[in-house]
């Protein structure tokens, strides 16, 4: 008789305890050793488990909810602790301490550069940041109102098709070139995009810029010979965009992978990554939250919208993580980040809205049952408005640096031997064996 421990709360494993589960098969009364592994089961093991020549075993999992997809060495999170490192690092540390161009070095070559390193990628970067001309005009073909993701979605996957060799994805040197060229352009087609909404000509890269500099000088020059950006503005930018650069197996990184693991080029895998980011419960949330914020409008509408939430008419965007179950420490660093940016601009009025949600909502028992709490996109939209962005643009700036991330996934996908064309199973609740009906004879 077994002891369901489910039921009341996990057991302890004990002392020299054989790492396996032992299943028992209640319609053969067979037994199964399945080795545990890394705090999982093989799905091939439980295959084993069948009847006659049925198929075994298999799991069902929509959502991945229980399910890994890989072995990964870039990003660690603990959704209980809310800790997130990259390569080891704290995002704490890495936030206040390095950029994102390091990040994205360390991301991508799993170490932090030495100086030398560095100097190399940044010129890399820097001298990829151009891109073809047809690629304008590409963009200029987009209606006026066209949404800067899927802009940036075309545009990105237009991009395989000036570097053909970039399918040759076997070649370690053509992969490292196309991972560069991608971090560098992904500003530039952001921006591009940005552009084109505002009807503003096209602003080339200034190579003499870094990184974010050169972003900013790319959305908001004009006629000026250089465009000077606020160094604490460089600075927030910066540290949001090390803030997004990975989260281990989210969706748009699932995208990656499993459209990568058909072994197309870099690319067309990127631009998939942009598509899935671009849904509300991923990277739109931060564009869904100012919203949000926006249709709530003021203090006191803030009691109505959470009765609203916890009827089930509205959700609250910003709000809940499949894997942090208590804090999500991207949000607090950007909420940090909101002083020093609204020190340069001025306060956005929706913070007052903002802070009043997340306090009723913590204090809530709705949202603390279901271990709802702010994610990384529920202040980052009120820093991206303070800089003037539109709320469209928010997943654009959102998709820039998690491009470093989806590429560091992408090559351990492609140099990881256990990897193969990604194809799940499903359960077949369709119809069998119908005989062709003439339309004579349809109802
Ligand atoms: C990102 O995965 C990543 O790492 C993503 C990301 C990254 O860096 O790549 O961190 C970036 O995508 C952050 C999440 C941004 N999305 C939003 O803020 C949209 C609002 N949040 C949700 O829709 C939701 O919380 C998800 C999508 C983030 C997570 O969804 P899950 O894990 O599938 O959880 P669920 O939908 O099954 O919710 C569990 C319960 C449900 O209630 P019951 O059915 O049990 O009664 O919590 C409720 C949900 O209705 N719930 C919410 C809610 N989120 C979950 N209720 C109200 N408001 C919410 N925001």
């Amino acid at each position: 008789m077994s002891t369901d421990t489910a039921s009341t709360g996990a057991a302890s494993t004990k002392d020299g305890a054989d790492p396996s589960l032992t299943v028992r098969d209640n319609r053969t009364g067979t037994e199964y050793d399945v080795p545990v592994t890394d705090g999982t089961v093989r799905a091939s093991d439980l295959a084993k488990i069948r009847i006659d020549d049925e198929p075994g075993i298999a799991v069902y999992d929509p959502g991945f909810v229980n399910t890994a997809s890989c072995r990964s060495a870039i990003t660690y999170i603990d959704g209980d602790k809310g800790i997130l490192e990259y390569r080891g690092y704290p995002i704490e540390q890495l936030a206040e301490k390095s950029n994102y161009l390091e990040v994205a070095y360390l991301l991508v070559h799993g170490e932090l550069p030495t100086h030398q390193q560095y100097d190399t990628w940044e010129h890399q970067v820097t001298f990829h940041t151009f891109v073809h001309e047809n690629v304008k005009s590409f963009m200029e073909g987009f209606r006026y109102d066209a949404h800067p993701m899927g802009m940036l979605l075309a545009s990105v996957g237009a991009l395989s098709t000036f570097y053909p060799e970039s399918r040759n994805i076997s070649d370690a040197n053509i992969r490292q070139m196309q991972i560069v060229r991608l971090i560098a352009k992904m500003p530039t087609l952001g921006a591009w995009a940005f552009r084109h909404a505002q009807g503003k000509p096209y602003v080339y890269p200034d190579n003499d810029l870094g990184y974010a500099a050169n972003f900013l000088s790319m959305l908001f020059k004009m006629s000026e010979q250089r465009f000077e950006a606020d160094e604490r503005l460089i600075k927030a930018l910066e540290v949001l965009f090390i803030l997004h650069a990975d989260h281990e197996q989210n969706c748009s990184t699932n995208a990656v992978r499993s459209v990568g693991s058909s072994q197309v080029d870099p690319y067309s895998a990127t631009s998939a990554g942009i598509a899935a980011l671009f849904g509300p419960l991923h990277g739109g949330a931060n564009e869904a939250v100012l919203k949000m914020l926006r249709r709530i409008g003021s203090l006191d509408k803030v009691p109505e919208f959470i009765d609203g939430v916890k009827n089930g008419n509205e959700r609250l965007m910003g709000f809940g993580h499949r894997v942090y179950k208590n804090f999500d420490p991207r949000a607090t660093i950007i909420k940090k980040a909101c002083d020093d940016v609204f020190e340069v601009t001025g306060v956005n009025p929706l913070l007052k809205i903002a802070v009043e949600l997340e306090k009723v909502a913590l204090e809530d028992e709705y949202f603390v049952t279901r271990k709802l709490y702010p994610n990384v996109d529920f202040y980052s939209g009120l820093i991206y408005e303070a800089l003037r962005f539109p709320p469209e643009m928010f997943t654009v700036l959102f998709a820039i640096p998690r491009t470093s991330g989806w590429l560091a996934q992408w090559l351990e996908l492609t140099e990881d031997s256990e990897q193969k064309i990604a194809r799940p199973k499903q359960i077949y609740t369709g119809k069998r064996d119908l005989d062709y009906v003439p339309f004579a004879d349809r109802g």
